[in-house]
């Protein structure tokens, strides 16, 4: 996989952009050149890398240059100078064949407004991105993008149309399109912004499911702080044009490189940023399915618990089993695990508060397997809160 690199990239719109390169080059500022010129500065002399593999959030208000600086990754939108790179390969550089072939392979595009084809089915609609390899067959296109539908959660809605569908299924119908082609970036404007707060935040916590399952490069774009905060690896703020800073949330929070900046993330706090991965920590013993009473007895004695979680084979996570169930029990653990609530490693505390409240044991932390990662203390939670100052 291969890294991003924009080099001093710029987008000017208008007749004759390069008049408008010479007043960037003095300094002059996007409204004045649109007062002298009337042509709009959309991306102003952008530099930044975006590493292989990450969620690289592009954020910034309504008009800032988010849309035309993605769109000059992969050259929707032609940069009036400046470079982008691919690996070693010059995006900026490539001939219009050249150009096609990396659009087709390479990069998957979601957009706010899911844009699917109201007369065509799911699966039509999610064929579509393959239907210009034509060195794929109908057959192959089909699995592809069954495949793909399946791992969005739609699988057996293929015969539907659009408008049998809610919105957020009709995004994951979006997603599914850009993943049939197996891209290894993906460029995502805005996908979420349309939906309902709740449908929202599922589809965030869907799209880091895809994320650690497939090896992707990610380059999502938001106006929301909370959005950005959640799903970005690293997060780079716009204004006017500009890239004003470029860090992780953690840096952006508590080095803000401006005033700008500092507006922006004043009222974020750290209940919002910190996730359940960062203050999980490992247990200190777990109970093997097949544990004996006796042994887990001696097991919670042992580390001073009253209640463990259950594992099977290594980890896979079964449920809690409490001391006062096991007091006059025979034979073995099993039929004492009961369910409790799990949390997923990228949620964050703030989403994790309403879990942890009526919760009198720890939280247990599992990924999309279900494989015990590690467990949240209440204890943890308001040490790390109370950080808040440092
Ligand atoms: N096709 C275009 N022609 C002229 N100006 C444009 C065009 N597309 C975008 N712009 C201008 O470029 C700037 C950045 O727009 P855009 O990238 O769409 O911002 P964002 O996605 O952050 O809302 C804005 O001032 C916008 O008006
Ligand atoms: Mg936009």
């Amino acid at each position: 996989m291969e890294k991003i690199q924009v080099k001093k990239l710029v987008k000017i719109f208008g007749d004759n952009p390069k008049r408008g390169l010479k007043l960037l080059k003095k300094g002059h500022t996007k409204e004045e050149i649109l007062a002298e010129t009337g042509l709009t500065v959309g991306v102003n002399d952008v530099s930044f890398d975006i590493n292989a593999n990450e969620i690289f959030v592009i954020m910034g208000l309504s008009g800032s240059g988010k849309s035309t600086l993605l769109r000059c990754l992969n050259r929707l939108i032609e940069p009036t100078s400046g470079e982008v790179k691919l690996g070693d390969s010059n995006i900026t550089s490539l001939d219009k064949k050249e150009l096609r072939d990396v659009r087709k392979h390479k990069f998957g595009m979601v957009f706010q407004n899911f844009a699917l084809f109201p007369q065509r089915t799911i699966l039509e609609n999610t064929e579509f991105g393959l239907e210009v390899h034509d060195d794929i067959t109908e057959e192959n296109r089909k699995e592809k993008s069954l495949d793909a539908l399946e791992k969005v959660g739609l699988k057996g809605w293929e015969d539907k149309y659009p408008d049998e569908l809610s919105g957020g299924m009709q995004q994951r119908v979006g997603l599914a399109r850009a993943l049939a082609v197996e891209p290894d970036i993906l460029l995502m404007d805005e996908p979420f912004s349309a939906l309902d707060p709740l449908i929202k935040r599922e589809m965030q916590d869907q799209l880091l499911d895809l994320y650690e399952e497939l090896n992707k490069t990610i380059v999502f774009i938001t106006h929301d702080l909370d959005e950005a905060l959640k799903l970005g690896d690293r997060i780079a703020i716009m204004k006017d044009g500009e890239v004003v800073q470029v860090g992780t949330a953690e840096e952006i929070l508590t080095d803000a490189k401006n005033e700008y900046v500092r507006e922006f993330v004043q009222n974020v706090n750290r209940s919002q940023i910190l996730t359940a991965e960062d203050i999980m920590i490992k247990p200190k013993a777990v109970l093997y399915e097949n544990d004996g009473i006796k042994t887990a007895k001696y097991k919670m004695k042992r580390n001073g618990l009253t209640s463990m979680f259950a594992v099977k084979g290594k980890r896979k996570f079964k449920g809690i089993v409490r001391l006062e169930n096991l007091i006059d029990a025979k034979k073995d653990i099993k039929d004492f695990i009961e369910s409790t609530k799990t949390a997923r490693p990228y949620e964050t505390l703030d989403e994790l508060f309403g879990d942890m409240a009526d919760l009198d044991v720890p939280l247990p932390v599992v990924d999309k397997d279900n494989n015990l990662l590690g467990i949240i203390v209440k204890g943890t939670v308001l040490s790390n809160l109370a950080g808040e100052d440092d």
